[in-house]
């Protein structure tokens, strides 16, 4: 009997992640959804969309669905599920909550009575209860209410998948590889020269972008490195599919080849480049990826064959967050940023405090660095005959004017709590697409 599952996703990712899963369950039937995808699979398409997604934040199981209007509609709901399915009274719990438009007071309560009626039925069936660990449950259970209907899921990913199990060192403000996926996904890059061509990133931070795109064109497995709660859970733990996880992982393990283009990544920040190095390490893509430090106003293109066109996917410093650094940085003024003697860019991988971001946000004049990016592009990129393309990630609507270049396109896409766009750029020989 199949599994209703729901695979959330970053908003503005669900047609991205409809597609994946069509590629990846070719006779599954998905169907995108706000905030992500719905189907219905068997526990091997569990496994893996659990194993192949580089999209999707989390594979649910949705276990109950009903109209409610209190606390004690989500207990009956709740006890009305058999959790002796799922866990023995041994095993441990975790309720997790989310609401839209929901008259509920408090979600804190609305999840203790669904922890009441895991245990109360595991209770009535065994006569003893299942007990709360927040950190490391076995079951994590995630209760969603809506404005008069409410589900309860399995997660049967434990850790969110855009923790990939490689990363270790991070910047300060590192994308989710959910994200990184998701843009290469938008731009169609696959990793072969007749869709995107090479890859560079020439602001990679901790890699995340870089090491994303190697693995796809490795073909390596986006949760190759890491476990799923699914493995604790009981349809899960019976011989015949434990061995079909192992065969799944490795089928993924066998289809492993280097990539057929090359991939670029560098960055002001020699320490950025040493965490992107390390964390391509344990990616398994350290040799396949070439890094280099420098300021991306003034690096050379990468040089390409001839008939190779190259995709440049850009996630740039923007705002407090992270700030310009090298050319693009505006003349430093006496702070105690400047007296680091790391030789490091005096700015990046540190957040600065308030007043001091308020001064330097005057000073970084962060539009002229985007203009001289561009300058920059026009000059050093136009020339390739096969063309590169440039995507950049920004919440600011208005950076093509900053650019002084015409977008070829624009696709809404959330960071976390930020509304962005990926706007992409068309460098192509003799028609870097001017701003009138
Ligand atoms: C938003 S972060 C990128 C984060 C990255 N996508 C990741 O996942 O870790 C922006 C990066 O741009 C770098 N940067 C700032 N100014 C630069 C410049 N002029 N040239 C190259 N890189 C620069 C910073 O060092 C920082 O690592």
């Amino acid at each position: 009997m199949p599994l209703p599952i729901f695979l959330p996703c970053a908003a503005g990712v669900e047609a991205l992640l409809e597609a994946e899963v069509r590629r990846l369950l070719p006779d599954a039937a998905p169907e995108a959804q706000r905030g992500g995808v719905a189907l219905a699979g068997e526990p091997g398409d569990v496994m893996r969309l659990n194993l192949e997604s580089r999209l999707a934040q989390r594979v649910l199981l949705e276990v109950a669905e009903g109209a409610y209007r209190d606390e004690g509609d989500l207990y009956a709901l709740t006890h009305a599920v058999d959790w002796s399915d799922w866990i023995t009274p041994r095993q441990t719990i975790r309720v997790d909550a989310t609401a839209q438009r929901s008259p509920l007071k408090s979600l804190n309560f609305a999840a203790l009575r669904v922890k009441d009626g895991v245990c109360d039925r595991m209770r009535d069936a065994h006569g003893e209860r299942p007990s709360v660990d927040t950190a490391r449950p076995d079951l994590q259970i995630v209760l969603h209410v809506g404005a008069e209907r409410a589900a309860l899921y399995v997660d049967s990913s434990g850790e969110s998948l855009f923790k990939r199990g490689w990363r270790a060192d991070t910047g300060d403000a590192p994308l989710k590889e959910t994200l990184a996926a998701a843009m290469l996904a938008a731009a169609g890059w696959q990793g072969r020269a007749d869709a995107g061509g090479a890859l560079h990133d020439p602001c990679c931070g901790s890699g995340t972008i870089a090491i994303e795109a190697a693995q796809i064109a490795a073909g390596i497995a986006a949760g190759a490195l890491r476990r799923f709660a699914f493995e604790r859970l009981l349809p899960f733990t019976g011989a015949a599919l434990r061995a079909d996880l192992q065969r799944l992982r490795s089928h993924a393990r066998e289809r492993v080849q280097p990539p057929q283009v090359p991939i670029f990544a560098s960055d002001i920040s020699f320490r950025m480049i040493d965490f992107a190095r390390r964390n391509a390490e344990r990616a398994g893509v350290a040799p396949w990826i070439v890094f280099n430090g420098g300021d991306a106003l003034e690096r050379p293109a990468p040089v390409l064959p001839a008939e190779l066109p190259g995709t440049l996917m850009v996630n740039p410093p923007y705002g407090e967050r992270i700030e310009v650094g090298g050319k693009g940085r505006a003349p430093a003024l006496p702070s105690p940023a400047a007296s680091r003697a790391d030789g490091d860019a005096p700015q990046a991988g540190r957040r600065a405090s308030r007043g001091e971001a308020a001064a330097q946000e005057q000073r970084q004049a962060p539009g002229d660095f985007f203009a001289r990016l561009a300058a920059h592009w026009k000059h050093a990129y136009t020339a390739h005959p096969a063309g590169w393309t440039a995507w950049i990630l920004s919440p600011d609507m208005r950076l093509p004017s900053a650019m002084r270049l015409k977008e070829s396109r624009r696709v809404p896409m959330w960071n976390g709590p930020i509304e962005c766009r990926l706007f992409r750029f068309d460098l192509v020989a003799g028609s870097a697409r001017e701003r009138g």
